[in-house]
């Protein structure tokens, strides 16, 4: 079922404006597994020629799956036919095509080829790189910059993405960062996730694991008046930027709210209500930190709006040249 206000989102016709047939789709091998589809590197056929593109293929017609198809879908033809979207400079990864055949369901995308930032940082970590400078040394801030300007291109839009991870987040052979997965994105007017309460205490998405169609949340990354409520806005996508913060400052640790044990919606609703903060990371400087703590002020109008977030980062990343 196409979910209708979103569809109204975008001009008629997107469907059949974007499709392409899947034999103009030469797939090759599998580069990662999400919880809705498997994203294979494919060769597209084009009127320039043969593109290296990824295509992300729907496990099944039914259910949670295809909703999240034609969300991404929808989102992403939103962004792309906004007349001041510009492909080049856009962060956020670029649609390419989609195929809709009764077998063969993909959204076609611009390939990333350095992949997803939470393995990055996490390989770093791992190769040891001693992180003797505190964040604003770090590279990984210009990541930052560039999904600060993905929010600003969908707040424009008044579109959430409702998941912004480091998980989320593909690296270019160029070194830019484009937000990705628009599964769980929606427009500003259907706030609203109906998730029934047993779903709501399980533990966060992991982009490996294989959740086939069920909607779990990624709780340690939801603001307090998302778990609450199931309410998404801008200012809820700039907690969870907060929290992608967070993630960089570590390179790549999972979030978690003390204890071993995942807490439900509802503990964590009420932890976060008692003030209680990810911690401060060990190597992290205290203007870094206070920047994370902006983003998850407790009233939703009190955190930046994503141009000040740019322009307070940029400022950081220059500070340090
Ligand atoms: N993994 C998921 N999406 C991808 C993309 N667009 N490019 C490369 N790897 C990906």
């Amino acid at each position: 079922q196409v979910e209708s206000d979103l569809a109204q989102a975008v001009r008629p016709g997107w469907l059949r404006r974007w499709g392409t047939t899947s034999r103009h789709l030469t797939l090759g091998q599998l580069v990662g597994m999400g919880r809705f589809g498997h994203v294979i590197r494919a060769r597209l056929k084009t009127s320039a020629g043969d593109v290296t593109v990824a295509a992300k293929e729907v496990r099944t017609r039914d259910g949670p799956c295809y909703r999240s198809f034609f969300r991404e879908a929808a989102i992403l033809v939103a962004v792309h036919e906004d007349r001041h979207h510009d492909n080049l400079r856009s962060n956020i990864i670029q649609l390419l095509a989609l195929v809709n055949e009764s077998t063969k369901t993909y959204i076609v995308m611009e390939y990333a080829s350095k992949g997803c930032l939470l393995r990055l940082l996490q390989q770093k970590r791992r190769q040891n790189r001693p992180h003797a400078q505190p964040l604003p040394y770090n590279s990984n801030l210009r990541y930052a910059v560039h999904i600060a300007r993905a929010l600003q291109e969908l707040q424009r839009l008044a579109l959430t993405h409702g998941d912004v991870a480091a998980r989320n987040v593909l690296i270019t052979a160029d070194n830019v960062a484009k937000l990705a997965d628009f599964g769980q994105a929606r427009d500003v007017y259907t706030t609203v996730q109906h998730v029934s309460n047993d779903k709501r205490g399980k533990e966060p998405a992991d982009r490996d694991t294989n959740n086939v169609g069920h909607e779990v949340l990624p709780l340690n990354w939801m603001s307090v008046e998302s778990l609450e409520t199931g309410e998404y806005t801008c200012q809820s996508d700039v907690w969870s930027f907060g929290v992608l913060l967070w993630e960089i400052a570590t390179l790549g640790r999972e979030p978690r709210y003390g204890g071993n044990n995942q807490p439900t919606c509802h503990q964590l609703a009420r932890t976060l209500r008692r003030g209680v903060r990810l911690r401060r990371p060990p190597d992290c400087s205290g203007e870094m930190y206070d920047v994370m703590m902006s983003c998850w002020r407790e009233s939703p109008p009190e955190r930046p709006v994503p141009n000040v977030l740019e322009t307070k980062l940029m400022q950081m990343c220059h500070t340090m040249i």
